[in-house]
């Protein structure tokens, strides 16, 4: 059955002085994601919402939005679901607001570059197969979809601009777990650097929040405990290592 919800988006172009809300009283069915909402309103009633997204189904990571304060993927976020008829639509945080709901994503793909990792996206593991030798669990860095979502719901990226956020540093992980033939040495000393890893304050918004269960807080830590191992040992004269 047919339920009327509010919308409240929030607004912003070039040369506005500040964000304010324009209201939408929408139809939902129990069906319904924000994403068909907000496409709705922009095909019908305001050609000039600015939004992005491409797949609709949690894989392109462009849908990236705050949604009653929380980051989700407007693809996948029902809108009865969320249990209320008042829906308050934001960017998300962390990241230069554009126009609308976008935000250029530009300084936070900068993060994976100074990582030097190059991406590559494998969505499940082929039945049947195990985590490499030396990988200590299946839960694969691909799996990122590079929405931001992490670095938006991260404390410290609020206050700390040079962080280098939850995905660079679980990207960093990855590629110690990892290489794939790569240079690993670069890319751990730049996470041990002050705005690496021991820039995190253990709030595990990230991993709260992270769409696609990359756990980049874990990472995190696992980069933390790597770290530690290798200044024990350049401390003890004995060799770092590559990589772990
Ligand atoms: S780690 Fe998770 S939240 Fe962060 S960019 Fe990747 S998929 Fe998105
Ligand atoms: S539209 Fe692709 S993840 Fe939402």
């Amino acid at each position: 059955m047919s339920e009327t919800v509010t919308f409240r988006v929030q607004r912003f172009k070039q040369g506005d002085p500040a964000s304010h809300y324009d209201t939408f009283q929408e139809s939902t069915d129990p069906r319904t994601t924000v994403l068909d909402v907000l496409t709705r309103i922009r095909r019908v009633e305001d050609p000039t919402l600015t939004l992005r997204h491409s797949c609709f189904h949690a894989s392109c990571g462009t849908c990236g939005m705050k949604v009653n304060g929380r980051e989700v993927l407007a693809c996948v976020t029902n809108v009865r679901e969320l249990g209320t008829d008042e829906v308050v639509v934001q960017p998300l945080d962390n990241a230069p607001l554009v126009s609308d709901l976008v935000v250029d994503m530009g300084p936070f793909y900068a993060r994976f570059n100074a990582i030097d990792r190059p991406l590559v996206r494998e969505s499940e593991l082929v039945p049947g197969s195990h985590p490499a030798e030396g990988i200590p669990h299946a839960e694969r860095y691909e799996d990122c979809i590079e929405c931001g979502i992490c670095l938006s719901a991260c404390p410290i990226a609020a206050t700390d601009p040079e962080y280098l956020g939850p995905a660079a540093l679980a990207a960093a992980d990855r590629l110690r777990e990892e290489p794939r033939g790569q240079q690993v040495p670069p890319a751990l000393r730049l996470a041990d650097d002050p705005h690496g890893a021991w820039r995190c304050h253990v709030a595990f918004e990230c991993s709260e929040a992270c769409p696609s269960n990359v756990d980049p807080a874990g990472h995190i830590m696992s980069l933390r405990r790597s770290l530690i191992g290798r200044r024990w040992r350049a401390l003890r004269g004995e060799p770092v290592g590559a990589e772990r």
